[in-house]
């Protein structure tokens, strides 16, 4: 009987008094598996090499993990993270390491796509306003026909980035009979099209849209990509939409655009600074509705993560590539090739 697979879950999982901090994260799946074992990790951020140094997985939800998290016996095969940010990961020092980082897209795409459909009715459908007026009563309800509200058919639904969330928002959108358009410049053009998506230029988005979702990664390249020139191509009536990455959107450029009612208003479930600082003058504007990077934060969102991750390092236990890994290239290594081949021969059934 060779000795289990052991699975480490970062501290910040539970609660000082023990408890989980996401009960809706399965645990059962891996303390059912055969040849497994599991627990959690004292709370230390960052994780530290030698609380690592007895599992071959590591499943991290919010502590980083650096160059110093990684033990020097090389036992350690994968980090699992719990979401598809990894930027609290450094990712060389796993790939230099051989070790693979997982992530979650499984488990964020729905949740996160309803979040954009959410914005987008409650700001078609005038939510927050109607909600403060009937809190008023009759001074309330006097004012409701200052506050009309705007359909959805016909209208223009643009996207920048059709990749795991913005492809699944347009699938969403399909009965609210919109017009679709997206700008990726690594966009998959036959998955576009089969989703009846017409690929456009950046600024053809900012200028055709009623609604512009911005759902690209946080890269050098997209920083500061929703800057005060796009901003200043959105038609007047126009909404925009930002569940990706705060720094993707020009704050400032942003706050003014919207005080001077340049462009409709903004959904926003992610800042340029998180939290934000309480006298943030966008916070004070009424044509926003905010989310605190958790609008996504559901039962099945965080039920999806876990088991998205436990199947990861399941995989990998048996000798099996898990399906989302961030770093490809150490899948490619001759050591990770031996390793999954020394699972398979300890594990596999
Ligand atoms: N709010 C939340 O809680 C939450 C949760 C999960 C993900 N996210 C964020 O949502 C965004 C989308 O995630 P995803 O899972 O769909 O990622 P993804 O990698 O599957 O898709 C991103 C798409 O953006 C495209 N892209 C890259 N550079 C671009 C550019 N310069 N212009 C336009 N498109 C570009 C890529 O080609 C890809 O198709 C990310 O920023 C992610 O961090 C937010």
């Amino acid at each position: 009987m060779s000795a289990p697979f052991r699975v480490a879950l970062s501290g910040d999982f539970r609660k000082a008094d023990g408890s989980p901090v996401y009960p809706d994260f399965d645990l059962e799946p891996l303390r059912q598996a055969p040849n497994v074992e599991f627990a959690y990790l004292e709370p230390r951020n960052p994780v530290e090499a030698d609380q690592l140094k007895d599992f071959d997985a590591l499943i991290l939800l919010a502590h980083r993990f650096t160059k110093d998290s990684i033990h020097p016996n090389g036992r350690l095969a994968i980090v699992a993270r719990f979401g598809v940010g990894y930027d609290t990961v450094d990712v060389e020092a796993c790939t230099r390491a051989g070790v693979a980082l997982a992530i979650t897209p499984d488990g964020v795409r729905r949740p996160v796509a309803v979040s954009i459909v959410t914005f987008i009715l409650a700001l078609s459908g005038k939510l927050m306003v109607k909600d403060r007026l009937t809190r008023k009563a009759a001074a309330g309800f006097a004012r409701r026909g200052e506050h009309m509200g705007v359909g959805l058919v016909g209208r223009t639904l643009g996207s920048i980035g059709i990749g795991n969330i913005g492809a699944e928002l347009f699938r969403l959108i399909k009965p609210f009979d919109m017009k679709l358009i997206a700008h990726d410049p690594y966009a998959d053009a036959k998955l576009a099209a089969g989703l009846g998506v017409q690929l456009v230029g950046l600024e053809e988005v900012f200028r055709r849209s009623d609604f512009v979702s911005v759902n690209c990664p946080l890269t050098a390249e997209t920083r500061g990509l929703v800057n005060a020139e796009r901003l200043a191509l959105m038609k007047p009536t126009a909404y925009l939409i930002n569940t990706a990455r705060g720094p993707i959107v020009g704050q400032k450029a942003l706050t003014k655009a919207l005080k001077e009612a340049r462009i409709a208003g903004a959904g926003l479930d992610v800042l340029e600074k998180e939290p934000p600082d309480a006298d943030d003058p966008i916070l004070k504007l009424d044509n926003v509705i905010f989310g605190p990077h958790a609008l996504c934060w559901t039962d099945q969102c965080f039920a999806g993560n876990g088991a998205a991750d436990v199947r990861a390092v399941l995989d990998v236990q048996h000798g099996r590539e898990p399906r989302v890994v961030v770093n490809r290239e150490v899948l490619e290594t001759a050591t990770w090739r031996n390793r999954l081949h020394e699972f398979r021969k300890r594990f596999a059934t």
